[in-house]
């Protein structure tokens, strides 16, 4: 068995925190190093994910703690807003990179995969891990050919940074191509953005509350019928079978694949 070394980047937030149980919990994988910003830094970071001592204490430096443990693969729970700049980091520092952090979309795989190709390193960029959400949107795909009228609800809890989700943008860009030109008819606002904002004529409606983790609905509207998808991310412990393949497999790629859903098929 080949131990694959793993950075954990954002390992002090809620989504590194999952991360670290995953990477401690699989023989396959070993934790070797932690990064963070501000929160959390110089703890250790098994015991800041509610598990045995890692000996590993978070640190501030992603490139200095890259060019030190030189890792097989970094995972990045981090920010939207610095997101790119540390797959570069990752690519450069000679990892893969198994991207959590949303904000990026198709758009971007172009940059990414100049990056890939300059380095030789893969990209896994899944804005959502959870097995349920990765079926929600291929069911969504196919229920879009017969139902081109869709709307999408998603929730998350209040300190998310982005809006809409990385999952709501994934799920509106695969139902593009299945549901044809069928442009929204969005009426009158009485309130500015009361139906929501559209990515490829697909209203998105993004809910912050306390209490949810990750939540989405996709509804599709027939003659005289309506259709809804729904996948609930109770836990976080939902992300972490997902964690740990994409980390196992991100070196089996070819450059920069986007969408947990592509290591699930063969
Ligand atoms: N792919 C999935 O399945 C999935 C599931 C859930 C969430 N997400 C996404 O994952 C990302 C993180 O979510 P979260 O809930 O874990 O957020 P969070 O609890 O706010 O954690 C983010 C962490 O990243 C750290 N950070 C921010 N900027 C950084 C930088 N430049 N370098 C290193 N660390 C930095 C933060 O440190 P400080 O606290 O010190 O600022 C914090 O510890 C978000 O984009 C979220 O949408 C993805």
């Amino acid at each position: 068995m080949t131990i694959i070394r793993v950075v954990v980047n954002g390992a002090y937030g809620k989504m590194g925190r999952t991360a670290v149980q995953g990477i401690l919990g699989d023989p396959q994988l070993e934790l070797v190093g932690a990064v963070g910003r501000v929160r959390g830094i110089g703890l250790d970071a098994g015991e800041a994910a509610g598990c045995n001592k890692a000996g590993i204490a978070i640190e501030k430096d992603l490139e200095a703690c890259l060019a030190r443990v030189k890792p097989d693969v970094v995972i990045d729970f981090t920010n939207p807003a610095v997101v790119k700049d540390s797959i570069r980091t990752i690519l450069l520092a000679g990892a893969h990179a198994v991207v959590g952090t949303t904000g990026l979309s198709g758009a971007d795989l172009p940059l990414l995969q100049g990056w890939s190709r300059e380095t030789g390193k893969n990209v896994l960029v899944a804005p959502n891990f959870a097995i349920g959400a990765v079926l929600m949107m291929k069911f969504a795909q196919e229920a879009a050919r017969f139902f081109p009228a869709v709307e999408i609800i998603e929730a998350h809890n209040p300190q998310k940074a982005d809006a809409p989700s990385g999952t709501a943008i994934k799920t509106a860009e695969a139902m593009q191509g299945a549901r044809g030109e069928n442009p929204v008819v969005l009426g009158e606002e009485k309130i500015p953005g009361v139906r929501g904002g559209a990515l490829n004529g697909i209203p998105i409606h993004s809910v912050r509350l306390p209490g949810y983790v990750a939540h989405q609905q996709v509804i599709f509207g027939g003659l005289g019928q309506t259709l809804t998808l729904r996948h609930d991310s109770i836990s976080r412990e939902s992300f972490i079978p997902g964690i740990v393949l994409a980390v196992k497999k991100v070196g089996e790629l070819e450059g920069v694949v986007y969408g947990f859903e592509n290591l699930l098929d063969g």
